[in-house]
């Protein structure tokens, strides 16, 4: 489990994140929605130890990661796809798949998983010798999936998964994270497009200016107007 414990951060002198708790359960997906601004990359980026808490501990495992260099945290099993993705342009969907087994779990097993990559998104395989800065957007996000699996990690942090995809590819991309779900990863996402995600999710956060304001199992969050008031409040 992935735990944050009254986490405040920010970037230099501005606060972004005021006493944010939250937690990612074993087995389960956990998503953060909430406006653009709200601080949901900053609390993945917390996460990922890109940004350093002033405030608060970050737990994973039991083990308390809130010092922890980024450089460290995949090899615990911490692999995130970032936002707008960040693949390698000029190299191929295969090279760039490659690139994330870098950890020493995920290049024992980089083969066998990149055969699971392959059969998750079949398109891919297909797509193996092509460029990555030539894919399109929905290839690109699974490129960016795949390669965070190829980490090997327990927990899969996704940052705006469906962010510039077409309403088909969004249902696709978020039924292979239920699939992945099912296979057993932790999967803890960001999203902007709330309802999408909160109707694939099993427990949600809602995040505004840098707090959590609401949070439950996704059943109960679904209410729309509440969203509605959530999105549009101004704090
Ligand atoms: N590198 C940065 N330097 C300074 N401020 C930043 C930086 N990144 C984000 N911010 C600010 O932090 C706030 C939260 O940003 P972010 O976590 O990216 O929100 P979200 O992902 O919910 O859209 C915003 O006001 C944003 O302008
Ligand atoms: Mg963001």
């Amino acid at each position: 489990m992935l735990q944050l414990d009254h986490i405040d951060a920010g970037y230099g002198p501005v606060q972004v994140l005021g006493s944010v708790s939250l937690a990612a359960q074993e087995g389960s997906i956990t998503v953060i929605v909430g406006p653009n601004g709200a601080g949901k990359s900053t609390i993945l980026k917390v996460i990922t130890g890109l940004v350093r808490p002033t405030g608060g501990h970050v737990v994973f495992q039991e083990r308390d990661i809130t010092a922890l260099p980024a450089h460290d945290r995949p090899a615990l099993g911490i692999a995130s796809c970032p936002e707008g993705r960040r693949l390698f342009p000029l190299l191929t969907a295969e090279t760039n798949l490659r690139l994330g087994a870098y950890t020493p779990r995920g290049r024992n097993a980089a083969d066998a998983t990149m055969e699971y990559v392959y059969r998750l998104f079949p398109r891919l395989r297909e797509r193996a010798g092509v460029k990555a800065g030539r894919l399109s957007g929905g290839e690109q996000q699974m490129v960016g999936i795949g390669r965070a699996l190829m980490a090997k990690p327990s927990i899969l942090i996704l940052d705006e998964p469906s962010l510039g995809l077409a309403p088909k590819l969004v249902s696709e991309i978020f039924a292979k994270i239920q699939e992945l779900r099912k296979g057993g990863l932790t999967v803890l996402m960001v999203e902007q497009n709330a309802y999408a995600a909160l109707r694939i999710a099993d427990f949600g956060y809602v995040m505004q200016n840098g707090q959590v304001v609401r949070s439950g199992p996704t059943k109960d969050l679904l209410d729309l107007e509440a969203l509605r008031r959530d999105y549009f409040a101004t704090g």
